[in-house]
């Protein structure tokens, strides 16, 4: 992909366009009440809209054209085929062409469906998202990554689909309940050393639009996550290991935190950083509320189990993402036994 621009374009409102690189551009707008203009920013209005959403979300948008509202259930467990095979044929039944445009209006879960299903029915049609949660503003809805799970794990099957557009409506998080906006910070915290600095001292609009800047421009010089997406899994390995060792109940952000401040603590034992390094990831966590340690009755050689298969890491043994003297790097072949002493750290 190309150029990604900054812009504020309004008071509180903010734009990032990526280039794409058949010539396309995808617009993320960010603000109070963008949700309201939801096809000014994709070049020309729909003939008709399929709005993919969940009833408990509560958000609502007028497209003006044509729409229906196609309702995916709740829960990780219907991020699957099966939703996108129900979703595509109520889109057959409603007779969706081409070009019609499919909106994503929810969380992570419900872009991720939305993108996906967009990308391969009549093998792929226009997607605008709507994310409503903070994860899914500052993470999720943008650099095109879609997919669903299968029983044999998460995201397994997917597609890179580009959104037209993503609005990212500051006033929708207002009714997210206070454990899916802690999750969004976990996320927004990995984002303080992917270049976005004191994010905490900015307003809302923001420093979302900072974090979809940043995560843009990481999508943009690797699309296809061969090298610099890795590093928007910072604080990723330890958590994904937390998530799957289960017997707490952590959510994915949560476990998110306690990964970064490790990361610190291992950065540190490796002379890549310094005690206020340490310091400043220890105050940037808990100063979002979040936690800094593991919690209780994990078993530290099974997360290191856990860790050394993590797919998001290239081979070479324990790889992590670690801060350094050049900033954020993948470090392979770290050794587990200062692994499991620095486990011990954040216990
Ligand atoms: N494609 C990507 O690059 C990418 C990146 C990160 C995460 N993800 C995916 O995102 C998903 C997690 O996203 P999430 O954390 O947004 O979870 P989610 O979509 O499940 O939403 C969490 C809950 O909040 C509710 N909700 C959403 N918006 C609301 C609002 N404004 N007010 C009140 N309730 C609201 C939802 O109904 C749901 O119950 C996972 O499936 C994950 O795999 C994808
Ligand atoms: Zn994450």
């Amino acid at each position: 992909m190309g150029e990604v621009e900054f812009a504020e374009i309004g008071s509180g409102e903010y734009c990032v366009t990526i280039e794409l690189p058949d010539g396309r551009t995808s617009t993320v707008v960010i603000g109070d009440g963008v949700r309201h203009r939801l096809f000014e920013f994709i070049g020309s209005r729909p003939r008709r809209c399929a709005i993919v959403t969940q009833a408990s979300i509560g958000v609502a948008v007028d497209p003006v054209v044509e729409h229906r509202v196609f309702h995916i259930a709740d829960g990780e467990s219907n991020k699957s085929m099966t939703t996108i095979e129900a979703l595509c044929e109520a889109f057959a039944d409603w007779g969706l062409t081409r070009s019609d445009v499919v909106v994503g209006l929810g969380g992570g879960l419900t872009t991720d469906v939305a993108g996906f299903a967009a990308s391969v029915y009549h093998r792929g049609v226009d997607v605008v998202h709507v994310p409503t949660t903070l994860l899914a503003q500052i993470d999720a809805a943008v650099g095109g990554k879609t997919g669903v799970n299968l029983p044999q794990g998460k995201n397994l099957v997917g597609s890179y689909w580009q959104p037209a557009a993503v609005l990212c409506d500051t006033e929708t998080l207002r009714t997210l309940p206070e454990r899916e906006w802690r999750c969004g910070l976990g996320e927004l915290a990995k984002y303080h050393w992917l270049g976005g600095g004191r994010l905490d001292e900015l307003p809302l609009a923001e420093r979302v639009a900072r974090c979809v800047e940043i995560k843009a421009r990481v999508v943009a010089a690797d699309e296809r996550e061969s090298g610099q997406r890795a590093l928007l899994n910072y604080g990723h390995t330890l958590g994904h290991a937390i998530e799957i060792a289960g017997s707490h109940d952590l959510r994915h952000g949560e476990a998110v935190a306690v990964g970064l401040v490790f990361a610190a603590e291992l950065a540190a034992s490796l002379g890549r950083i310094d005690s206020a390094a340490v310091v400043e990831h220890r105050r940037v966590v808990s100063g979002y509320g979040l936690p800094t340690n593991l919690p209780s009755g994990l078993d530290p050689d099974e997360l290191i189990r856990f860790m050394s298969r993590d797919k998001k890491v290239l081979d070479g043994g324990l790889t992590f993402v670690l801060d350094g003297p050049d900033g954020l790097e993948v470090v392979a072949g770290v050794d587990p036994a200062l692994v499991r002493r620095t486990l011990e750290v954040v216990t």
